[in-house]
């Protein structure tokens, strides 16, 4: 498969090695493609890696993942060029977390919206899927924790486009991957993430994530 990473962080590059290590083609996209992270990490990356524009990277995409900063994702997907996105599938892992007061951070979008309806609104012909945001991005390449494998939680509009991102999950390891709904579910999605910073906080570990226990 042909994945569009648009972001170069810790994200985009943990995302872009787990698929190229799987065998997918993967180009990560950036704003600037001599930036030392994303040199380091096309030199040390096995498979089939690249690194371009936004542009080129949701050119290049049959998927495509949005991994900036959430306070750019707009701005990330307008640079992209919304006709190069088109209808594929987007997968939002983006956070839009507000920290003008410090830690733990608040959300900027609030609790009525979230960056995912966002960003569907912008795009509307594309299959946006809020996924991956809930867990550090260590874990979401290497789901297995010593008390088990996490649940991943998913939201998007269009069925087959959760589809797609539960069987990239389960590749990737995700054994409980549970679907909320429409894209609204976002808003939880986005929010349980300045709780997880406060269980961080509390239990002294950027290693939490939670599982949903079913009698
Ligand atoms: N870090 C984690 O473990 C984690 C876990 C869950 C969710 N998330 C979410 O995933 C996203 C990425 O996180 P991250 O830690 O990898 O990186 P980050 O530091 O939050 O964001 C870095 C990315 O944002 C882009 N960016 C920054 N300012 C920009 C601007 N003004 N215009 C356009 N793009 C801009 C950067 O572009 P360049 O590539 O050009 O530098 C880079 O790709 C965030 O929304 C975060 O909340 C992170």
């Amino acid at each position: 498969m042909k994945v569009g990473i648009i972001g170069s962080g810790d994200v985009g590059r943990a995302l872009g090695a787990k698929f190229a290590s799987l065998g997918h083609d993967v180009k990560i996209g950036t704003r600037d493609v001599k930036k030392k992270e994303v040199v380091k990490w096309l030199k040390e990356t096995k498979g089939k890696v690249s690194a371009g524009s936004f542009p080129d990277a949701a050119a290049h995409g049959e998927v495509v993942f949005l991994c900036t900063v959430g306070s750019a994702a707009e701005t990330a997907v307008e640079m992209a060029g919304p006709e190069r996105i088109g209808s594929k599938v987007l997968v939002d892992v983006t956070n839009p977390l507000d920290f003008s007061k410090g830690m733990p951070p608040g959300l900027f979008v609030g609790t009525s919206e979230s960056m995912a309806e966002r960003l569907q609104a912008k795009l509307p012909k594309a299959k946006v899927v809020k996924a991956f945001n809930i867990v550090n991005n260590a874990q979401m390449v290497a789901p297995k924790m010593k008390d088990g494998t996490p649940t991943m939680i998913i939201a998007g509009n269009d069925v087959r486009a959760k589809k797609k991102v539960s069987s990239i999950l389960r590749e990737f390891g995700w054994e409980d991957v549970i679907d909320a709904g429409d894209i609204a579910g976002a808003r939880w999605l986005e929010a349980w993430v300045p709780l997880w910073v406060r269980l961080c906080q509390a239990t002294g570990s950027w290693n939490v994530a939670m599982r949903i226990l079913r009698k």
